[in-house]
């Protein structure tokens, strides 16, 4: 087996002296679409944190590209490469859309601009309401903002934490088929979602996780055709 690109292997720690993630593996390729599920309070949030460096581990770790990066800073792992939409409070809501893609781009030193459009062509909504603050916009337009925010730092992997999270079906399948086409241009996507049939039905791998530990670990497909993940964490 060769490295991952991005892993979080063995991930154990949580707040204070209570662990939430007990050895905790979640690992994506360049161009996948890795999915976590599981019940509310599993510790999928956790582990997002985890990987992304807003939780000190107790022990595992972080490896990008080969690199042990398990002591940096959040900031520290964009400049690495790492984007992270969190679950609440992913946009500034009293700013406009476009400077709010302006902000997510705050480490950059060249010029922004034809990022800026990029993110315009695969959310054109967003362009014409560049002006209007984002906190006007619906929930689904205000999480394209929050995924192009991220897409402006240019990462190499895009961390999101339910991004569909109170969005009609029609708005989810959009937001799928746009995340689909950014994992296409090589970018990893390892995304948390709690619309868990339709996620993994795009998810190239799929993590359940129950109590801060993996249950199930497969491709998509096949946790979707396994019995027992059906039954359990699927509705049947
Ligand atoms: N900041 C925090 N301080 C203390 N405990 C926390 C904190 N955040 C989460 N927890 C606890 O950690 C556990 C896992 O929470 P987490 O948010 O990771 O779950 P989740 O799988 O993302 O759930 P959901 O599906 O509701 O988003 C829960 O028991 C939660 O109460
Ligand atoms: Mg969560």
């Amino acid at each position: 087996m060769s490295e991952p690109f991005l892993i979080g292997e063995a991930m154990t720690g949580g707040y204070g002296a209570v662990d939430i993630l007990h050895a905790c593996t979640i690992a994506v390729e360049p161009g996948e679409i890795a999915v976590i599920v599981g019940p509310n309070g599993a510790g999928k949030s956790t582990a997002m944190k985890a990987v992304f460096g807003m939780l000190k581990l107790r022990g595992g770790q972080v490896r990008l590209n080969g690199e042990d990066i398990s002591a940096l800073t959040p900031q520290a792992r964009v400049a690495k490469g790492m984007a992270f939409v969190p679950q609440t409070q992913n946009i500034f809501t009293s700013m406009t859309v476009e400077e709010n893609l302006e902000m997510g781009a705050f480490l950059r030193r060249d010029d922004i601009k034809g990022t800026l459009e990029q993110v315009y062509e695969l959310f054109p909504v967003l362009k014409t309401k560049r002006y209007q603050a984002a906190g006007e916009l619906s929930g689904g337009q205000r999480q394209q903002v929050a995924v192009g925010r991220a897409l402006m730092t240019q990462p190499r992997v895009l961390m999101l934490d339910e991004p569909t999270a109170g969005v009609s079906p029609i708005v989810m399948d959009e937001l799928f088929d746009r995340i689909i086409e950014v994992a296409r241009t090589g970018i990893s996507i390892l995304m948390v979602e709690q619309n868990a049939r339709q996620a993994l039905e795009i998810a190239d791998k799929g993590y359940v996780l129950v109590q801060g530990a993996n249950r199930f670990t497969d491709t998509g497909k096949a946790l979707m055709a396994d019995p027992e993940v059906r039954r359990s964490f699927l509705g049947g």
